[in-house]
């Protein structure tokens, strides 16, 4: 396989010499030799740390939110759980694990695009790389999905202009172009500020909702309310590399060998549809129970203290579990934005 950097270079020459930011992105992560095509991926042997990794707790307190879903749906026997960007498979294998009721008839479908990644999903889910077109019942999860899907880079510079990259001898570097300002963009902002232009993720919410004639959609990721605000950030603060569990070089180095994500502004996820329900990570797993999970596994490692066995210490590692997971300077800090069609 050509490394991304191969990838890229070919790809600028065929365009003419710039590629909108965003396109270099969808090849650094997802082209030939992109890091989400070769190794990356999330976990402990992975290069980043998410929810479902911390532990099987977070799956489980998802198969209650999901149940409560199904039961809204009127306990249908076609139910599908949709899981979108389910890299290694492991918060699939900790909701079917939790047993949630609407699983006894329904499916899980894991959509990944990464193939490395599709291969290590569990036998017990449809492993596919693209979104069921039409969702009768059903449940669409995206945990940390949108700050991952390639966005457009725009650089207050005299007026708002769209980063594209170009080829140098010195390596991949940008250049700013005047186009159609995206009315997300704010009016007021100070000069050299930049800010993300979700255009897949938008694209990707308005066809999932399409899709989903009676459930809900769940995203989970790190939000921001508004453009305004992430475009009042140091941009190093919400661009973001991320490569074997440390913080990544420069979005333009090391093409294919590091992750590109990015702070996920709320507000244009709601032009597309006004949420239901906009939570913190920490508010949305109280709400779904996790205090009882925890007091369950507490409870269980204490009968088993003595002669403790597997399942014992998995009870008593819920303790620590929900500490990251509700951890306000963390997990528990994140955003969980819901759709609801009913
Ligand atoms: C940050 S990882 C999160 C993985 C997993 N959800 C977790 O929380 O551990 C994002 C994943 O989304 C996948 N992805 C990105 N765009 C996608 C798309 N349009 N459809 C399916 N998967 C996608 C990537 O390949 C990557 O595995």
């Amino acid at each position: 396989m050509p490394s991304a950097t191969s990838s890229l270079r070919q790809a600028i020459q065929a365009a003419g010499g710039s590629l909108p930011f965003s396109q270099f992105m969808s090849l650094a992560l997802y082209g030939d030799g992109g890091f989400y095509s070769s190794s990356g991926r999330a976990g402990r042997r992975g290069d980043f740390i998410t929810s479902p990794e911390v532990g099987p707790l977070f799956g489980a307190v998802l198969a209650r939110a999901v149940d409560d879903v199904w039961i809204r749906c009127g306990r249908p026997d076609n139910f599908s759980i949709v899981e979108v960007g389910a890299g290694p498979g492991t918060l699939a294998r900790t909701i079917v694990a939790a047993a949630p009721e609407c699983l006894e008839k329904g499916t899980y479908i894991a959509v990944e695009v990464s193939d490395t990644q599709r291969e290590l999903h569990p036998d017990s889910v449809v492993s596919v790389s693209t979104m069921p077109t039409h969702i009768t019942n059903g449940i669409i999860i995206a945990n940390e999905l949108f700050d991952n899907m390639p966005f457009d880079l725009w650089v207050y510079d005299d007026g708002w202009r769209q980063s594209h990259i170009i080829d140098t001898p010195q390596g991949f570097a940008e250049v700013l172009k005047t186009a159609d300002v995206p009315p997300c963009l704010p009016s007021r902002v100070s000069h050299g500020s930049r800010a993300p232009v979700h255009t897949d993720a938008v694209n990707w919410l308005h066809t999932a909702l399409s899709s989903l004639a009676h459930g809900a959609l769940m995203a989970i990721d790190y939000c921001t309310p508004t453009t305004a605000e992430v475009a009042s950030m140091p941009w190093r603060e919400w661009l973001r590399t991320y490569a074997q569990h440390e913080r990544g070089v420069h979005y333009l180095k090391n093409a294919g060998e590091q992750d590109i994500t990015t702070q996920v502004c709320i507000d244009q996820l709601a032009a597309v549809r006004e949420p239901d329900a906009v939570r913190s990570q920490s508010q949305f797993l109280q709400l779904w129970g996790i205090d009882e999970l925890v007091e369950e596994g507490r409870r269980e490692w204490e009968k088993a203290a003595s002669s403790p066995t597997v399942a014992a210490i998995k009870m008593r590692s819920r303790v620590t579990e929900a500490e990251a997971l509700l951890d306000m300077t963390g997990l528990g800090n994140f955003t969980v934005v819901q759709w609801s069609n009913y």
